[in-house]
């Protein structure tokens, strides 16, 4: 694995091999154990042109946790804001020899675009880019899940929300499919879907929240993503939260056992009330924890130690 840009066209193998390394990095992610040394004299950037806090600041503690040294470059107040181009920014910290961007812009294609002109030794993580992807929120999810619901094939999973708009969306729904999670649901107002969502990323689309997560195992909640969208889209947030808002009764047609997710960050009494949210079917947090110890093995495989076995990896911790 060079770079991490996107879920479409990886192996079902490899998000595997993604899942099973990143639950050899839990107990780094829990401080059980504080550090491993596999990242020792890297170089790691974090490159954040859009407003975050859980992604940054997991990719920050995964290369730490990696020993590898890591930069932040506050965009606002860096040369950006003085007209330097996205180039030449990686040009003069590739001088710095960095070995890896976490990247994270407005502007779909900002990651595969710094992957196609950055010098041979780098590696460029795609962090969210515009509307189109962000594979690690994806695969944290996919670990998420899995922990909780270990037979892909046997899932009902609903995505609720503003899935025009979401990258989370998007790459969701590739990571799904490609681990066989046979029924894949969709449920946003008609105005918030994509065209043709059903026959691309081979999902099923509801317009009526109860119907849409009923018998579900997960129901993954979305953010109105109101910094894409044009006025005329906007919805007002009551009547979003009277149609589409998840409430307990709401979640009672799904199954008992089901999990609630969420990205973050949640507009509470919006997307999810917060009896939901902070509630007993909640893995919310889960997920934030969860997204250290993939983050720790997508940098770790681009980084040269893509074939690490449970047993070296083992004994990088002691
Ligand atoms: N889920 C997610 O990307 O959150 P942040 O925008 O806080 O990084």
């Amino acid at each position: 694995l060079k770079h991490f840009l996107t879920i479409d066209g990886l192996s079902r193998e490899l998000l595997i091999e993604i899942l099973d390394q990143a639950e050899g990095f839990l107990g780094v992610a829990q401080q059980a154990v504080k550090k491993v040394p596999l990242c020792r004299g890297k170089v790691v950037a974090n490159l954040f042109f859009e407003t975050s806090t859980r992604t940054r600041t997991t990719f920050e503690l995964a290369a730490k946790r990696l020993s590898a040294d890591v930069l932040n470059l506050n965009i606002s107040t860096s040369s950006t804001a003085k007209g330097e181009t996205l180039l030449d920014t990686l040009r003069n910290l590739e001088a710095m020899h960095v070995d890896m961007f976490v990247v994270r812009h407005a502007e779909s294609g900002t990651a595969h675009f710094m992957a196609a002109h950055a010098a041979p030794h780098v590696s460029i993580v795609n962090a969210g880019d515009g509307r189109h992807a962000h594979p690690t929120q994806a695969m944290l999810d996919m670990l998420t899940i899995r922990r909780h619901k270990p037979d892909f094939d046997q899932l009902s999973v609903a995505i609720v929300g503003d899935i025009l708009h979401s990258r989370v969306a998007r790459s969701q729904m590739l990571a799904l499919r490609t681990l066989g999670v046979p029924d894949v649901r969709i449920i946003a107002p008609r105005t918030l879907l994509p065209t043709r969502v059903e026959e691309a990323f081979g999902v099923r689309a509801y317009h009526d929240l109860s119907e849409g997560v009923r018998d579900a195992d997960v129901v993954i909640m979305l953010r109105i993503q109101r910094e894409r969208m044009n006025s005329a889209l906007l919805p007002s947030e009551h009547e979003y939260f009277q149609l589409f808002g998840l409430t307990e009764e709401r979640l009672s047609t799904a199954r008992p056992d089901a999990i609630v997710m969420h990205p973050g960050p949640i507009n509470r009494g919006v997307e999810m009330d917060s009896q939901v949210a902070d509630g007993r079917r909640s893995v919310i947090l889960e997920q934030v924890t969860n997204g250290i110890a993939v983050r720790m093995a997508v940098m770790s495989m681009c980084l040269g130690n893509q074939h690490l076995g449970s047993q070296s990896q083992e004994e990088a911790t002691h």
